[in-house]
């Protein structure tokens, strides 16, 4: 890729509700005319003009384009490094600024949670990404960055600490707060939809190695947990995490992709904490029957239309106090080759999904854009942890409010 692009980051999709978190993270973060050249970009002029309003600054540059006008993508991807997409449901709105970008050999990252296009994406432009020399990196949001990143981390100080590399990781959920906004609603509604009209991907999703390259979708890990259950390592009743759906198929991508350094036997799961004794195990079952109510109905049925309005709409989300309010922190516990245990925490200062996401998001784009003689040499279609390593946890630790700690 030339050196002479306009642009390191466009961010596209800036009048999204994640997008203009964003944009307003790189302002008071980069500035304008810092060391990261940005600009914001999406479908309408106006909209975008009003995010500049808001931004307080109209210096930012605007750019247009839409999802599905080819030609606009292929001048959007040619003026830029790295595009940084919050364009979503990204199975509706995704595809043609991928193939885009791997043409270009334009680096991407995004905040898809969307697995079964994630399979889709990978399986048409891995090698012609790794041709063209192009990294794409799905999952640069809550999904999945702290799990990837976390097996990343404790993977390292196992190595470090204890002279070998865990036999197993655990991610164990111990507390956030925050909400959802109208994307992320409308994203899971489109994977239930095509899950209902597609058995054979509902089998694919099932498996645990969704994600893998296509020879190695197989190993010991088990299904994600479906009931409730008492966990001796981390000891708390435990219940099932809905994103574990996507992040534990990222980390085993990721853990393929760097040529199973753990070994081939290395296993992953993730769940949530709920606490101990009878107070924990209710709590397990009040949030299985929370899960039933959130995933429950026909697509398009009367169920899920009564229930739409109770949420969020597209560009809507979490206020400014709920999300300032908000944190998240995870247990990673890596279970070593002869039984004893090494624990530490992965957590965020900001609410999950908007605050504490847009600033992974960003600083994934920017490690994209100005790390490339500090990442991994790796091309196609990546994760977090293979395509930038510990120059991304040093810039998420830095810049976007994550801490990564062992606990001695
Ligand atoms: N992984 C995570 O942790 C995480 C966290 C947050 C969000 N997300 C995902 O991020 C995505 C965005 O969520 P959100 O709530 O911020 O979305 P949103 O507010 O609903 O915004 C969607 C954006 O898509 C744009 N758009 C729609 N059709 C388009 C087209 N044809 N051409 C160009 N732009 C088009 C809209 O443009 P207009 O403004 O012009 O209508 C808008 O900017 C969702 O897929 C969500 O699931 C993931």
């Amino acid at each position: 890729m030339s050196d002479s692009r306009e642009y390191d980051v466009i961010i596209w999709g800036a009048s999204s509700f994640t997008g203009r978190l964003v944009a307003e993270f790189y302002l008071n973060t980069y500035g304008l005319d810092g060391e990261l050249k940005w600009a914001m970009a999406g479908r309408n002029q106006a909209k975008l003009e009003e995010v500049r309003a808001e931004l307080g600054n109209t210096d930012v540059p605007i750019l247009i384009g839409n999802s599905h006008d080819a030609a606009s993508l292929k001048e959007l991807v040619s003026k830029t490094k790295v595009i940084c997409t919050t364009v979503g449901p990204y199975a509706l709105y995704g595809s043609e600024l991928v193939a885009a970008c791997v043409e270009a050999g334009t680096d991407y990252c995004d905040l898809a949670g969307e697995t079964q296009w994630i399979r889709r994406m990978i399986d048409q432009h891995h090698e012609r990404a790794q041709e063209t020399g192009a990294r794409i990196v799905h999952c640069c949001g809550f999904d999945s960055i702290p799990s990837d990143m976390g097996t990343y981390f404790i993977q390292k100080k196992a190595k470090e600490l204890k002279g070998e590399y865990a036999k197993a990781v655990k991610v164990r959920v111990k507390s956030m707060k925050g909400g959802a906004s109208g994307g992320t609603i409308a994203s899971i509604n489109n994977v239930l939809a095509e899950v209902a009209e597609d058995k054979a991907l509902f089998k694919l999703l099932n498996n645990p190695y969704t994600l893998n390259p296509r020879d190695a979708m197989t190993g010991d890990d088990k299904p994600d947990l479906r009931s409730v259950k008492f966990d001796e390592d981390a000891d708390s009743f435990m219940m099932p995490f809905i994103m574990a759906a996507i992040n534990t198929r990222v980390v085993r991508r990721s853990h393929a992709l760097a040529g199973f350094p753990y070994g081939k036997d290395f296993t992953y799961d993730e769940t949530m904490m709920t606490g101990k004794g009878l107070s924990g195990r209710m709590k397990g079952f009040g949030g299985l029957l929370g899960l039933a109510a959130m995933l429950g109905g026909k697509p398009g049925g009367l169920y899920k239309k009564l229930t739409a309005k109770f949420l969020p709409a597209p560009g809507e989300g979490p206020s400014k106090s709920e999300r300032e309010a908000g944190f998240w922190k995870y247990l990673v516990i890596a279970k070593m080759r002869d039984g004893s245990l090494l624990k530490g925490f992965v957590s965020g200062d900001r609410d999950p999904g908007y605050g504490s996401t847009s600033k992974m998001l960003g600083e994934a784009a920017a490690c994209l854009a100005l790390d490339k003689d500090k990442t991994p040499e790796l091309k196609g279609m990546l994760t977090p942890s293979t395509a930038l390593g510990d120059a991304l946890l040093e810039r998420l630790q830095q810049k976007a409010g994550l801490k990564f700690e062992v606990r001695s």
